[in-house]
């Protein structure tokens, strides 16, 4: 066992464990540059519960350690515990070892390249339906509009409801569902909460979404046409057998289509809207964007919404708590510590990108970006099971838009902190032109 005074903690701020909790849960924007600024690539924080120790990295080469890591010391899903009461004890992003390991090896096939192919007619679909009700010189409410397409990305492509009733049925419950605020996280951390009102409601409403969720389960399970689907859901119940492993039971059914909801609606309409709002500020690059969108380049559109991740990372860190001490970047950090690979300084370092704080969609086509400097979707076997999708799903939308419409943004967007998720603070209003 090592001594405590062996562990080579770096420097950090010093303030309370409360202040700096409430500093990094409402303002990482501005203060981890801040503490980046003066502390260097690597600092430590303290942050309740606990307190526990965070150390904050970001030098390529240490993050790059960091994702290739062995899973079994390095665990993520612990640090997601808070989500166990709406994900579900199997979720995907919430277990570790051979469970997580199970559960990654049954949800890859259905996101890899040839079913991404396949999902995206229906993401045009849905697209094409949302920017046929916008009108010439409206003010769109760009991250709500978003919010509505993604959240019908995952109901008809992930879930596989196309049924317009049952459509309507599961959009408001779902929706309440996916609204979570402060309140409701710390329903989660005291379940006992949830027999008071508000909090009861909420709960009512999930235990409403759980049971419409189970019985779209059994349904496609008996389905004489589950081998001809499409979508996410039919392609995990047909998944187990050939993958050698027991296929997922209904309750892990429901905790992975819950996860997958949750980790992809909101994040890839924020994405979408910082990226709208990009080019509705900068004409020059909304008028290539806009020539992609008619000739099909549908490599530029993609690296317009790299270059906006990269600029406003959707989440600003990642998280694996040791198992045990262990050497990370030549520092011995003791069992118990969380290391931190911060997406938001990685992608504001000069030497990886010059101009940091500039949109520059180039940089994803005409240059190489360096291993482990863009890293919006996290790394090594916990990287975003989603990311292809989002990327799809987002240059689908940008298509659709663009055709039909120039944006103009008036304002510079705030950032706004919700939950874990970076989004405009002004859902980024955008002035509409029909083309
Ligand atoms: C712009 C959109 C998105 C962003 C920025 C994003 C970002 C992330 C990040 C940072 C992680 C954690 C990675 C790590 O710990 O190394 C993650 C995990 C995850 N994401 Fe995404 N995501 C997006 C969209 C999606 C979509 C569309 C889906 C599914 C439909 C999805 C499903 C997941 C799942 C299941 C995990 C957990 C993976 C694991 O723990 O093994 N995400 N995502």
């Amino acid at each position: 066992m090592s001594l405590a005074q062996d562990y080579d903690l770096p420097d950090g701020p010093s303030m309370s464990p409360a202040r700096m909790t409430w500093k990094f849960l409402r303002d990482r924007a501005g203060t981890v540059p801040a503490y980046h600024q003066e502390y260097g690539d690597t600092f430590s924080l303290r942050i309740l519960p606990g307190p526990r120790t965070l150390v904050v990295f970001s030098d390529p080469a240490d993050i790059k350690e960091i994702f290739a890591a062995d899973p079994s010391q390095f665990h993520a899903g612990e640090g997601n515990a808070i989500l166990k009461p709406v994900m579900g004890e199997h979720s995907v992003l919430l277990t570790d070892d051979a469970e997580h390991q199970r559960a990654r090896k049954l949800l890859m096939p259905a996101f890899t390249g040839p079913s991404m192919r396949a999902y995206q007619p229906l993401v045009e679909a849905i697209a094409k339906i949302e920017v046929d009700s916008w009108h010439d010189g409206d003010t769109l409410v760009t991250l709500d509009r978003m919010n509505a397409i993604t959240l019908d990305v995952i109901l008809q492509v992930v879930f596989g409801v196309t049924d317009e009733e049952r459509l309507s049925v599961l959009r408001p419950k779902v929706n309440r569902m996916v609204n979570i605020d402060a309140k409701m996280l710390l329903a989660w951390s005291y379940p006992r909460l949830f027999k008071l009102p508000p909090w009861r409601g909420y709960f009512k409403n999930q235990q409403e979404v759980d049971e419409l969720l189970y019985a779209e389960i059994a349904e496609r399970r008996a389905a004489h046409d589950l081998d001809g689907r499409d979508d996410v859901l039919s392609r995990l119940l047909r998944v187990g057998a050939s993958e050698g492993e027991t296929p997922l039971t209904d309750a892990e059914m429901r905790d992975q289509l819950v996860t997958l909801l949750l980790a992809g609606h909101e994040t890839t309409a924020s994405a979408l809207s910082w990226t709208l709002h990009e080019l509705g500020r900068d004409p020059e690059i909304l008028a290539r964007a806009v020539a992609a969108a008619d000739t099909g380049d549908d490599a530029y559109l993609e690296a317009c919404l790299k270059e906006s991740m990269r600029l406003h990372p959707i989440i600003d860190f990642v998280a694996r708590t040791l198992q045990s001490d262990q050497v990370v970047a030549g520092r011995l950090l003791p069992r118990g510590t969380t290391v931190t690979p911060s997406i938001m300084l990685s992608h504001s370092r000069e030497a990886s990108f010059a101009d940091a704080h500039l949109f520059k969609p180039e940089r994803f086509t005409a240059e190489k970006v360096a291993a482990n400097t863009w890293i919006p979707f996290g790394g090594g076997v916990r990287r975003c099971i989603g990311a292809a999708f989002s990327l799809m799903e987002g240059t689908v939308v940008l298509r659709e838009v663009l055709q039909r419409y120039e944006v103009t943004a008036d304002a510079v967007a705030p950032n706004k902190l919700r939950n874990i998720t970076n989004v405009p603070g002004d859902k980024a209003p955008l002035r509409l032109t029909m083309r």
